[in-house]
């Protein structure tokens, strides 16, 4: 990340509220949070968005079907999001409804600014609620005299009047924003993807309102007609930082100052709306873009099918937080699903990650230090008076440099990678117990040479725990308090400094993850 940074917004997609929210809504969500946590921890200043997008048919249809007023319906469910994000210690910053008056109201401030590039005209399309999405006849699967989207939800005929917005007289702009942004899409060949689809011809024009359909946004002056649901759910990302009220403070600070950057995580199904639609509204707002898009891949089952609720094959993450530790869950996303390819996900792999890294490694390790302390040094963590004597410890210096490979592989969006480049730091320290024993230097009464090891090994803890604290962090606070390490120990400017431990008197060991069974 570039120095001249220094505000980083990060959002997730907002989702449409469920009664049970899946695997699939979790991804993102943890990974936004991860992010958001380590720019925080580097002393970026940070604002993290989430929410639920809360209007259009799809919501309407299964507020029908639960007999409910739609508005009543989302207010009973929109909970469960956010009991979630808190049961998988997501701290976000702000949750951003679009049912908010503020919200609404905004849009319509937004419509009325883009009216240059809106018309009244006739829609027909081929529509499918579940995606909330049009789909033009190349892309419909025909069964006997039905039609189906590409995951089998039906589509309807629509033939309405509706505004349209000038997407077509934006069809070059997009394509040459998107090849000079090199970096505006990860991954790239998802960039690729949407211009060799999408942007081969002319951008169609896009339908951005709906004729007789109650549940959204009324266009101003024009309350026949509602706003379409994605063009509402896009604005969340600006209308929540204040835009484009006067009072717009966030908005300046997260968004329009130079120095921004603005992460917006996603799945890849929706990168179309998020690549395409949304710069070049942005573009004709005249706003700036200072966006980067992570379009991950999905969560798929064993049979490589995407995860999902209406396909049954999804796993109920609520379950997972009764029985699994925070850290556990947390740990096991970030490290084993990718953000640039599909990846699998059970409950069996979960258990297995965190009992081999968590439990064996890492917990294993610091309670084999903490005990080493109390017997060896009195409960004190020791100290070296010759600086130098850390200068060629091979040791020492695979602690510092995971410090720089666990951050160049985080910058490459390589989570997995960055978590794995500490775990090699973990074995290094449990090998270095096991070669050079302890308990048999002190024996010998090498105490030096002992305590030596003990300080290098403490240190190398605190390391760890802090280039993951993003993830572990239930983890992260019950290690400090079992080593003793306060805030300006495990700060990140003083990441590098050994002294601040020196003699510290560290507490009684505590297990941090028990062994779970499958
Ligand atoms: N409301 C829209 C997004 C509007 S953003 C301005 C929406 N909502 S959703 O609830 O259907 O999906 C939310 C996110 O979850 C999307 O990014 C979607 O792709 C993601 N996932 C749903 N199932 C998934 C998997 N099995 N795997 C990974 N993510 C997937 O779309």
């Amino acid at each position: 990340m570039s120095k001249q940074l220094t505000n980083i917004f990060v959002t997730t997609p907002i989702y449409y509220p469920s009664a049970d929210p899946h695997i699939g809504h979790v991804f993102s969500t943890l990974i936004a949070d991860i992010i958001n946590r380590y720019y925080k921890q580097r002393g970026y200043q940070t604002y993290f968005i989430t929410g639920t997008d809360e209007h259009g048919n799809k919501i309407l249809e299964a507020a029908t079907k639960n007999n409910l007023d739609p508005q009543i319906f989302v207010d009973k469910i929109v909970n469960n999001f956010k009991q979630l994000w808190q049961k998988l210690d997501i701290q976000y910053d702000c949750f951003w409804r679009t049912t908010m008056p503020e919200h609404c109201a905004r849009v319509q401030k937004i419509f009325n600014l883009l009216r240059d590039n809106i018309y009244l005209g006739k829609w027909v399309g081929n529509y499918c609620v579940q995606c909330e999405e049009n789909y033009n006849e190349s892309q419909i699967i025909q069964q006997d005299d039905k039609k189906f989207c590409k995951f089998h939800h039906p589509i309807s005929k629509i033939e309405a009047n509706s505004y349209f917005f000038k997407m077509s007289e934006y069809t070059d702009w997009i394509k040459n924003f998107l090849k000079n942004n090199k970096d505006i899409i990860f991954p790239s060949h998802r960039k690729n993807e949407l211009i060799n689809t999408f942007l081969t011809d002319k951008l169609p024009d896009l339908s951005i309102t709906r004729e007789n359909l109650d549940w959204g946004i009324c266009v101003p002056n024009d309350p026949r007609h509602t706003i379409y649901v994605w063009i509402d759910a896009l604005m969340n990302y600006i209308t929540a930082l204040g835009f484009p009220e006067e009072n717009d403070e966030l908005f300046q600070k997260f968004w329009s100052s130079k120095n921004v950057k603005v992460i917006q995580l996603m799945s890849k199904e929706i990168i179309r709306f998020h690549g395409i639609y949304w710069p070049i509204l942005l573009y004709a707002l005249k706003l700036p873009i200072p966006i980067q898009l992570i379009a991950h891949g999905w969560i798929v089952d064993s049979n490589n099918t995407k995860m999902s609720k209406s396909l049954g094959n999804a796993i109920n993450p609520q379950e997972w937080t009764k029985k699994i530790p925070i850290d556990a869950i947390r740990y096991y996303l970030a490290k084993e699903i990718s953000l640039a390819e599909d990846s699998k996900c059970s409950e069996s792999a979960l258990i297995e990650t965190y009992n081999a890294d968590l439990v064996n490694k890492l917990g294993n390790l610091v309670s084999r230090v903490n005990v080493m302390i109390h017997k060896f040094c009195h409960g004190k963590i020791p100290s070296l008076d010759d600086s130098e004597i850390f200068q060629n410890d091979e040791f020492y210096i695979k602690t510092l440099s995971t410090i720089d490979t666990f951050d160049q592989y985080f910058e490459k969006k390589e989570v997995g990678n960055a978590i794995k480049q500490v775990i090699k730091l973990v074995e290094a320290a449990n090998q270095l117990i096991d070669k050079e024993q302890p308990w048999m230097l002190f024996k010998e009464s090498r105490i030096n040479k002992l305590e030596r090891h003990l300080l290098l090994l403490t240190n190398a803890i605190r390391i760890i725990f802090c280039l993951l604290s993003p993830i572990l962090t239930n983890g992260f606070h019950r290690v400090c308090q079992i080593m003793n390490f306060d805030n300006e120990i495990v700060k990140w400017d003083n990441i590098k400094n050994i002294k601040l431990i020196f003699n510290k008197k560290i507490n009684e060991n505590k297990i941090l993850y028990k062994r779970l069974t499958i």
